[in-house]
C-alpha cells in the first residue's frame, strides 16, 4: 500500500481544554469552514465532553471520530480516578491516545504500562493511536531511533500481526511539542520511515505498508503542507491549533490540497 492509498488523519488532541459548552461552540462552526474533505478528522477531547460530543457531531451529521487521550488497562477495579476502555467505548469514544509524552513525563507511564493499554483497547474494539518521541537529550545524544525503536517494540509487544494494522502511530518529538519548534520535513520523514521499517520488522510488510504514522509537534497550517508531502507521514496529531477552530480547519484545508 503506498501512501496514495493511507489516508490521512488529522487528529485534534485538545488535551485538559474545553468545557462541553466549549466544544459544541467548536463543532458548531467547523463544518462551514472546511467544506468537504477527503482527510480523516479525529477529535481527541477531555472524558467528560465524549459522550455529549458525539451525540452532537451524529446531530449535525458531521464525518469525525470522537476519542479519548487516556485509559487505564485493567478491564475495572479499585483504581480511583481511572476509566476503564469499555467505560470510553459506551460514552462513544473509537479510538484513544496512548503514551502520549506528557503521560510519560509527568504521570510516569511506561513502554510495558502503555503496551497493557493497547492490549486493552484492541480488546475493546477500541483504535489506540501509540505516541513515540525523542527528548531533546535523547536527540542531541544520538538515540532517537533507539528510543523510537524501544518504545514501538515494547508499545506493541504481543499484538497479534491481525490486530496491529488497527494500530496508529503518532511520532511526536517532545522537544517540538507546544514549543513552536516543528520538526523539519527531512526529519520528520527519517523517523516515519524507521518506524515503518520496525513495523516490518515487527509484523509484516502488509502492516508496515498500511500503519498510519501522524506527526505532531507544533502543527500550525503554516507548515502542515511540506510535512504531509513526505512519503511517510500520513497526518498529524495537533495539539495548541486544534483548539482553535479557524487554525484546526486550516490545517485540514491545507492538507486536502496536497492529496
Ligand atoms: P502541539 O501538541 O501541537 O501543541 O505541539 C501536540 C501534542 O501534544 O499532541
Amino acid at each position: 500500500m503506498s501512501k496514495n492509498e493511507r489516508a490521512p488523519v488529522i487528529t485534534g488532541n485538545w488535551k485538559m481544554y474545553k468545557t462541553i459548552e466549549q466544544a459544541f461552540q467548536f463543532l458548531e462552526s467547523l463544518p462551514a469552514k472546511i467544506g468537504q474533505s477527503q482527510v480523516r478528522v479525529f477529535l481527541a477531547v477531555p472524558f467528560t465532553a465524549i459522550y455529549q460530543v458525539k451525540k452532537k457531531i451524529q446531530e449535525l451529521s458531521l464525518p469525525i471520530t470522537i476519542g479519548a487521550q487516556n485509559m487505564n488497562d485493567a478491564s475495572e477495579g479499585a483504581f480511583t480516578g481511572e476509566i476503564a476502555a469499555v467505560m470510553l467505548q459506551e460514552a462513544g469514544a473509537d479510538f484513544v491516545l496512548l503514551g502520549h509524552s506528557e503521560r510519560r513525563r509527568l504521570f510516569g507511564e511506561t513502554d510495558s504500562f502503555v503496551n497493557k493499554k493497547v492490549l486493552r483497547a484492541l480488546s475493546q474494539g477500541i483504535t489506540p493511536t501509540l505516541c513515540i518521541g525523542e527528548s531533546i537529550e535523547e536527540r542531541n545524544a544520538g538515540q532517537t531511533f533507539d528510543v523510537v525503536r524501544r518504545q514501538v517494540m515494547q508499545g506493541l509487544m504481543n499484538i497479534d500481526k491481525n490486530q496491529a494494522a488497527k494500530v496508529m502511530l503518532a511520532y511526536e518529538p517532545v522537544w517540538a511539542i507546544g514549543t513552536g519548534q516543528v520538526a523539519t520535513a527531512a526529519q520528520a520523514q527519517e523517523v516515519h520511515r524507521f518506524c515503518r521499517e520496525v513495523m516490518h520488522e515487527l509484523f509484516d510488510s502488509e502492516v508496515a505498508n498500511k500503519v498510519i504514522i501522524q506527526y505532531g509537534g507544533s502543527v500550525k497550517p503554516e507548515n502542515a503542507m511540506q510535512l504531509l508531502a513526505q512519503e511517510d507521514v500520513d497526518g498529524f496529531l495537533v495539539g495548541g491549533a486544534s483548539l482553535d477552530v479557524d487554525s484546526f480547519s486550516e490545517i485540514i484545508k491545507n492538507c486536502g490540497t496536497v492529496l
